[in-house]
């Protein structure tokens, strides 16, 4: 069992896209083993993306009622009950597969007052390894997408997790971001969480084209070069994919380059964690 978090205080780097691949791309992994668990994503962004594509982007029937459950996550989370069955549900995903990732019912209102809610309680930062307690070892893996913030939700996501991946879109800034997120996770790491691993860092919509790209790619491999993880390509199929509510391996053919970067990226998360 692991808890991969998807962290970047940035916004738009690929998060929720890799969130929704990754954990599409490991149930399709495990479906194939015998006695396979399934695989659980966990949105704790207040935008929802993950769900709405993991839910179809908003055209199935069965969206609005998962995103406007009166008994849902956010509201359990934030009450400090424990997660239970009744919270779970099939996403859609991945489209061609009978076992899908599960998700969470949520409700958006509940989770505008996520934050400020967790702040309330005693020892903020460790509601969501509590509340995951009692249902975590029924997944073989569980992704958490995070909102673009270095706030209490993430917090709480790093406090949780057995490992980190981070996205970044090769700019001149992010190497400075980059350093900031490996501070917090290091902090976490001497105070809550010891055994919280770096799995990696995702150069994500990536553009070969744009000579400061891979500048920032040269400096990436040299200063964390045994962290880098195989970098996702800025292609339109990717985004069209999650646009209209599907997994790229359910929606690109084997052969595209969308198809293979984000197999590249399941396969080497796969090693890492040694599956
Ligand atoms: N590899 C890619 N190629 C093309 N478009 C992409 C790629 N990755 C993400 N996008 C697009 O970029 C936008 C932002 O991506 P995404 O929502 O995954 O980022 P995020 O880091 O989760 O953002 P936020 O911080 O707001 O949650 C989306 O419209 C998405 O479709
Ligand atoms: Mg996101």
């Amino acid at each position: 069992m692991a808890i991969i978090s998807l962290i970047n205080r940035k916004g738009g780097v690929g998060k929720s896209t890799i969130s929704v691949n990754l954990a599409a791309g490991l149930a399709t992994y495990e479906s194939r083993k015998p006695g396979s668990k399934p695989v659980l994503l966990i949105d704790m962004d207040d935008q929802l993306s993950a769900t709405i594509t993991a839910m179809g982007g908003g055209f199935d029937d069965k969206f609005v009622p998962i995103i406007t459950a009166e008994t849902n996550y956010a509201k359990s989370l934030a009450n400090g009950y424990s997660a239970s069955e009744s919270l779970i549900v099939d996403s859609l995903l991945p489209r061609d597969r009978r076992e899908k990732v599960k998700i969470f019912r949520t409700n958006k209102a509940h989770m505008d007052g996520l934050e400020a809610a967790l702040k309330e309680r005693e020892e903020p930062a460790f509601q969501l390894t509590y509340f995951l307690e009692p249902i975590k070892n029924d997944f073989s893996y569980i992704i958490i997408d995070n909102p673009p913030s270095a706030g209490m939700l993430p917090m709480n996501s790093l406090v949780a997790s057995t490992h980190v991946l981070i996205p970044i879109e090769p700019d001149g800034l992010s190497l400075i971001g980059l350093a900031d997120i490996l501070r917090m996770v290091e902090n976490v790491r001497k105070t809550t969480n010891p055994g919280l691993e770096v799995l990696g860092i995702i150069p994500s919509r990536f553009r070969m084209v744009r000579r400061q790209s891979r500048d920032v790619i040269d400096d990436m491999e040299r200063m964390y070069g045994h962290l880098l993880l195989p970098y996702v390509k800025d292609l339109a199929e990717i985004s069209a994919a999650t646009t209209a509510g599907y997994d790229v391996f359910s929606y690109c053919p084997e052969k595209s380059q969308a198809y293979r970067c984000l197999s590249n990226l399941v396969d080497a998360v796969l090693g890492k964690l040694g599956g």
